[in-house]
């Protein structure tokens, strides 16, 4: 579909939550749960924001850096919150918030937030383009505002590595071709 006739929509309409509770399955050693199963839940659940927004497939092209802010306790129920920040052209920017709660208290506790980018793929595995987002309250505006600048690290960094990596090789394939 052309970019220019899709229908925005609003950002609360891909707003996805999860709950679920650190089974001793999911823990290391010290009764914890597992950064690793941490972050496939953020990507679960950032995945399905996308999916509401896109109404696409859609694959997992990033996540930004992550931070635990804290640790998630065998038993305790982890509270996930998505919402796509900005679409771009075939790609979207999803916000992950994650809580702890005592199942006991109802306490919870921040513990780690995540920007992913999602692609949009259609049924052959080519991108396609994904509706305007329209942010309508103020923290939707900001988060909105923010995204564009995140997008603008977040894809300058990928282009560094990308160097570092050519250059790296690069002896390497210099080498190879000097070999009779
Ligand atoms: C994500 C993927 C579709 C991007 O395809 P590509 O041909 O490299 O795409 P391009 O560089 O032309 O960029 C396409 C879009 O993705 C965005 N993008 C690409 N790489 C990105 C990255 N690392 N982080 C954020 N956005 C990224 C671009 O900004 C662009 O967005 P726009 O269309 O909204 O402007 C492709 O790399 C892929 O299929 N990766 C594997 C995905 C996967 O399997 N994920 C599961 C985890 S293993």
């Amino acid at each position: 579909m052309n970019e220019s006739t899709l229908q925005p929509k609003p950002a609360c309409e891909s707003y996805s939550e999860m709950t679920e509770i650190v089974l001793p399955s999911h823990t290391n050693p010290l009764g914890t749960a597992f950064g690793g199963q941490v972050m496939a839940w953020i990507d679960i659940c950032a995945g399905i924001a996308a999916q509401r927004h896109a109404r696409q497939v859609v694959v997992t092209a990033s996540m930004d850096d992550l931070h635990f802010r804290s640790p998630i306790h065998k038993g305790e129920f982890v509270v996930l919150k998505a919402q796509v920040n900005r679409s771009f052209h075939t790609s979207m920017e999803v916000g992950v918030r994650v809580e702890a709660e005592n199942p006991l208290t109802g306490e919870r506790r921040h513990c780690s937030s995540a920007y992913l980018t999602f692609v949009a793929l259609d049924e052959s595995g080519r991108r396609v383009h994904i509706p305007p987002l329209t942010p309508e309250t103020d923290e939707e505006k900001r988060r909105y505002e923010e995204a564009a600048e995140r997008r603008r690290y977040r894809l300058e960094r990928k282009n560094m590595e990308r160097d570092v990596v050519r250059r790296a090789h690069a002896p390497l394939a210099d080498s190879k071709s000097a070999t009779p």
